[in-house]
């Protein structure tokens, strides 16, 4: 009887149910490149023309994985980042154009306080990572804004665990209601771009626990995502990539992550040691990568078994994915739609800090304004590197404001434009490897003679001031992306001389990354607006929410400080050192010789932001969690309610003033005897964002948390330590804008947890 052809071959072709039998017939080379992926060119092997993407199925991606065909395993495909899709916009003989949205920066979408919002912006971007035909989308990022000086804070949340950890789930939900995956990152501790590849965090476990890694921890168990991408550094004394205890013991078996862990792009050293402690897939992948893995597991070092978890974890991945569905995409998202989302999402995520004199909303009789600052000119969308998105466009605030029927002077648009070409002309061009990904430089400022300003002043019913600063992956900011420069405060002193001389208002619009120096110049201005880097769509964002179309509705996620100075971290940052920049393969291995170089000792501890701030006690500029509006509100009937372990407070927020807004209520929790304690004077525990309340209205917003929240962690004894006694539950407009104190009795209670990640080093911790 003659056999048929299928029943022949016993190949197995993948599918969701036999990943078993899959890794069963796979040859070891298999497992190998499977786990490797498919390289970029110039390092050790690969296809692509430029690092950071691959020229294959979808060019300009980060990554994509090794194809089987004999086993049914696709390639899938793996692109950027937190503020939209990053692929290539233009294709080789191909006159189509593949632009996705800009959307806001990470530290926007933050300060929305919008998780609901979030989540929206996350679908759109999942759809387009499905509709480009991409699989898995390497975002959100959320690691902590240890110190403002850190290049990527941009592209991260928050100074607080709680917040970066919601939205970060948001964030993931949205996304991941595609069908398409996501990758939290950078797990974990990586909070300096400077040596970033070789540079040991050394932190206790107590400030891990709370700080670092609790917002991984929300996200995880909260949003599922498909994937977690391993961080750079070393992390007391092991690369993250490399160490059990961070990705199997807690990440798997305290948390429950089900899912796959990929390395950052060329992190981690030791292949072996990245299989065992669960690092499953590694980026971009290159020849000694495979090597290591076939050769660990004919010498004995690297048992099959462990290589067989890995890869079914991979196969878990793939088979999830669109590609390997069959998902037919259409390469034409609904862009016009993302951009009106992107639009309203940055206008809700700027933080008003200052309006005095009715200066904002503009007034209606305010047509044409007075336009300073280079970047008014050139907005800066977002920050650079892997978080940048190849956008079709930027509106400018010059357009933006335009397109809102206001005009600006055209002597002085003209005078900007020479200023930055002569500029320009004078930088030397970068041409090194990475110069592509590189945060772009900017022009300092010019002055204007007395008289120039004075007319200026005549011509135009009001000035707008915009600082602007860019940041990117690589690179920490320098203290002078912080401070203002003095060129740039005389300009702001000037300008607002030579207006107010004339009656007219002066605003400044800060279109920034992160924190910068505000103390010194912010008596000049009648209005501040944060409008951070608010993707393709921000100068009419800044418009909608200058003009009053908008209400500003965000706060800020994390503290403005007087100077960087100020902060506890930055006595372990490297300000200003300018140290080699790994990026590349090579190059590694833990070396203690320069602090915060190749090490860095977290003393500062758990006082991160304003944990140290409102527990020592230091003035700030502007403290966490505050925001102004273009209307009040009162805060009444704050009430707490105690269901077995759980707490609700809940609060009426109403409208007193005359327009429509939105109100961002803050929860905290104190330990009265906090300072004995060592613990922070006040911990976010929760936060809620009313709908647009119309003047006079009222919502009744409730805030819940589990009492085991209000533990701090005992590096001692490796217990969540819950201290008994009374804790005062505080309502705030912000931090320190406290509105009601509810006090609560709360009983003792510890609960254990693997001694894990224990610090090499001795670190000389903060403490009250
Ligand atoms: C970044 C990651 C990014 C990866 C791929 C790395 O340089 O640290 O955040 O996802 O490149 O582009």
């Amino acid at each position: 009887m003659a056999l048929g052809i299928a029943s022949c071959d016993s190949t197995p072709k993948l599918n969701e149910n036999n990943i078993d039998d899959v890794v069963a017939a796979m040859t070891l080379e298999e497992k190998a490149h499977l786990i490797v992926g498919t390289g970029m060119a110039g390092i050790n092997s690969g296809d692509s023309a430029v690092v950071g993407e691959t020229r294959s199925i979808v060019p300009g991606a980060a990554g994509t994985t090794y194809p089987i065909e004999r086993l049914g395993i696709p390639a899938v495909v793996l692109a950027d980042g937190p503020a939209g899709l990053r692929i290539s916009p233009t294709r080789d003989g191909d006159s189509a154009t593949y632009y996705c949205t800009h959307f806001p920066i990470g530290t926007m979408l933050a300060s929305t306080w919008n998780p609901a919002l979030v989540e929206q912006v996350g679908e759109a971007i999942g759809d387009e990572v499905l509709e480009y035909g991409v699989d898995v989308l390497l975002a959100p990022a959320l690691n902590i804004h240890r110190n403002p000086l850190c290049g990527r804070n941009f592209e991260y949340y928050s100074e607080d665990p709680l917040v970066s950890g919601k939205i970060a789930a948001a964030y993931v939900r949205g996304v991941q209601s595609k069908g398409v995956g996501t990758s939290i990152k950078h797990f974990a501790v990586n909070n300096q771009e400077t040596n970033r590849m070789a540079n040991d965090a050394q932190v206790s476990r107590r400030a891990l626990r709370e700080i670092y890694l609790k917002g991984f921890e929300t996200a995880v168990k909260e949003s599922e995502p498909w994937t977690v991408m391993s961080s750079y550094n070393y992390l007391n004394g092991t690369y993250t990539s490399e160490n059990p205890e961070l990705l199997t013991g807690l990440l798997r078996d305290e948390w429950g992550f089900k899912g796959m862990v990929m390395t950052d792009w060329f992190g981690g050293s030791d292949v072996v040691a990245q299989m065992k402690a669960g690092n499953d897939m590694l980026q971009p992948g290159y020849n000694a990568q495979y090597e290591a893995i076939v050769e660990g597991v004919r010498n004995g070092t690297l048992d099959e078994s462990v290589v067989d978890s890995n890869v079914k974890r991979i196969l878990a991945m793939i088979v999830r994915t669109p590609r390997f569905k069959g998902y037919e995409y259409s390469n034409s998202p609904d862009l016009a739609s993302h951009a009106a989302l992107t639009r309203s999402a940055a206008s809700e995520g700027m933080v008003l800090l200052k309006n005095e004199r009715k200066a904002l909303p503009l007034q209606s009789g305010i047509r044409n304004v007075a336009l300073y600052g280079c970047t008014s000119y050139d907005f800066i969308p977002g920050g650079t590197g892997s978080g940048n998105v190849n956008r079709a466009y930027t509106v400018s605030l010059l357009d933006g404001l335009k397109n809102a029927g206001i005009s600006a002077d055209t002597l002085l648009r003209d005078a900007y434009d020479a200023h930055v070409k002569s500029w320009r002309e004078k930088q030397q061009a970068d041409t090194g490897r990475f110069a592509a990904f590189m945060p772009v430089h900017l022009p300092d400022e010019c002055n204007f003679s007395a008289a120039d300003l004075a007319a200026q002043a005549k011509a135009s019913d009001a000035a707008i001031i915009t600082i602007g600063r860019g940041s990117g992956e690589f690179l920490d900011r320098e203290s002078s992306n912080f401070n203002i420069s003095d060129v740039n405060k005389a300009m702001i002193a000037d300008v607002s001389r030579a207006f107010h001389a004339a009656g007219k208002p002066v605003i400044v619009v800060m279109n920034i990354g992160g924190a910068v120096e505000t103390a010194s110049w912010s008596k000049n201005a009648d209005a501040i607006l944060c409008a951070w880097q608010g993707g393709q769509e921000g100068g009419n964002s800044v418009a909608d929410v200058l003009t009053g179309k908008t209400n500003p509705s965000g706060k800020l996620t994390m503290t403005f400080p007087v100077n960087f100075g100020d902060h506890a971290s930055t006595a372990n940052f490297p300000v200003d050192i300018k140290a080699e920049k790994d990026m590349t393969i090579g190059n590694k291995g833990p070396k203690y010789d320069r602090k915060l170089v190749d090490y860095t000792p977290y003393e500062e501890d758990i006082y991160v932001g304003y944990r140290f701030f409102d527990s020592f006690d230091r003035d700030v500029a502007y403290p966490f969690g505050y925001g102004m509006s273009y209307t009040t509100f009162a805060y009444d009937d704050a009430k707490v309610e105690r269901d077995g372990d759980k707490l609700t407070v809940s609060v009426t927020v109403t409208n007193t003033g005359d327009r429509p807004g939105k109100e961002i209520v803050q929860l905290y929790a104190s330990d009265t005897q906090a300072g004995e304690r060592n613990k922070p004077e006040k911990e976010l525990r929760g936060f809620a964002k009313t709908a647009e309340l119309a003047p006079g209205r009222s919502e009744t917003v409730s805030i819940s948390f589990d009492i085991n929240d209000l533990a701090s962690f005992d590096d001692t004894r490796s217990v969540w330590r819950r201290d008994a006694g009374r804790y005062d539950l505080l309502v705030g407009a912000s931090s320190r804008d406290i509105r009601a104190s509810l006090p609560v009795e709360i009983d003792g209670a510890e609960i254990p947890v693997p001694d894990i990640l224990a610090p090499k080093a001795e670190i000389n911790t903060l403490r009250r």
